[in-house]
């Protein structure tokens, strides 16, 4: 199935894709219409007839990812609107972590606001060595609506989410990697071929071990421990059901590479 997205690229590269967002001239500012065509485009290629194996993410041209919600398209909402429009946002960053492939952030130039958000909500991200990374809603007069209040504190702890969250404060892709918002930092020449070469070493694996760990390991972080090591465990055993499995034992034995069927 082919889908025509006005503000998206969508590409494939055997098991890996790549969803570029594509609004240079605004900084691929995150409209009503980019969330929607965003989660759209995940969803389709999670029913894609040839398996992804791994998305990446990332902004069209080199000054910026994303550079936040768009601002001129939320200066007129009204409350319900406003709501709905985050609720969209969270709808998004579901579908990003509830994908069975990992999506990795290719953090090309300003991640801010709903940009850093989308980064929060990726599995993993790289950062061109000129990115810089922040939530300035608090300069606009409101909060992280896509998730940032909760997915910061989660990812880089919550003393270092309060401060970015309450001064607004933005910072470079070094110190984004120093407090682990970011993966690494990677020249910006070489930003896409670095992060497609982690996409394509993630989908050589088996992709429903793939699949599984990273269920478990979302799912699991919003649990009590005994909790969720009893979800690894299920997770554990329900994948010596699998063909992968005696694949990936036997080729191990056998002293030959193993060839994954995802089955
Ligand atoms: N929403 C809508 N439009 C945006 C945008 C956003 N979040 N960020 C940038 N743009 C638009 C600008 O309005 C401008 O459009 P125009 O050419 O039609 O005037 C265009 O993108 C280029 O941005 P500009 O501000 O001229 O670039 P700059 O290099 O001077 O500054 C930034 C870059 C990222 C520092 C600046 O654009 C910025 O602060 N953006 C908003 C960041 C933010 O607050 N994000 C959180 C939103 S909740």
């Amino acid at each position: 199935m082919t889908t025509t997205y006005e503000t998206l690229l969508v590409e494939r590269d055997g098991a890996v894709a790549r969803i570029t967002i594509n609004r240079p001239d605004k900084l691929n500012a995150l409209s009503p219409l980019v969330i929607r065509e965003l989660t759209l485009a995940v969803t389709s290629l999670r029913s894609a007839p040839d398996a992804v194996r791994a998305l990446i993410l990332t902004g069209a041209g080199d000054k910026a990812f994303v550079a936040g919600a768009d601002i001129a398209a939320m200066q007129q909402m009204t409350a319900p609107e406003a709501y709905a429009f985050s609720e969209a946002g969270h709808r998004l960053g579901y579908e990003l972590e509830m994908s069975p492939f990992p999506v990795l952030a290719a953090v090309n130039g300003f991640a801010l606001g709903g940009g850093c958000e989308l980064v929060l909500a990726c599995d993993l991200a790289y950062a061109a060595d000129h990115a810089k990374l922040g939530q300035p809603e608090v300069n606009l007069g409101v909060i992280p609506g896509f998730g940032g209040t909760q997915r910061l504190s989660r990812r880089v702890g919550p003393a270092k989410a309060r401060e970015l969250v309450f001064t607004g404060d933005v910072i470079g892709a070094e110190e984004a990697r120093r407090i682990g918002l970011v993966n690494d930092v990677v020249p910006r020449a070489e930003l896409l071929s670095r992060v497609t070469d982690v996409a394509k070493k993630i989908a050589a694996k088996g992709p429903l071990a793939i699949a599984a760990a990273k269920r478990v390991m979302h799912k699991g972080a919003d649990l009590e421990l005994s909790a969720a090591h009893e979800l690894e465990a299920q997770a554990f055993g329900v994948l010596f059901g699998s063909e992968d499995q005696k694949e990936g034992m036997s080729a191990f034995l056998a002293k030959r590479a193993a060839a994954f069927r995802g089955k």
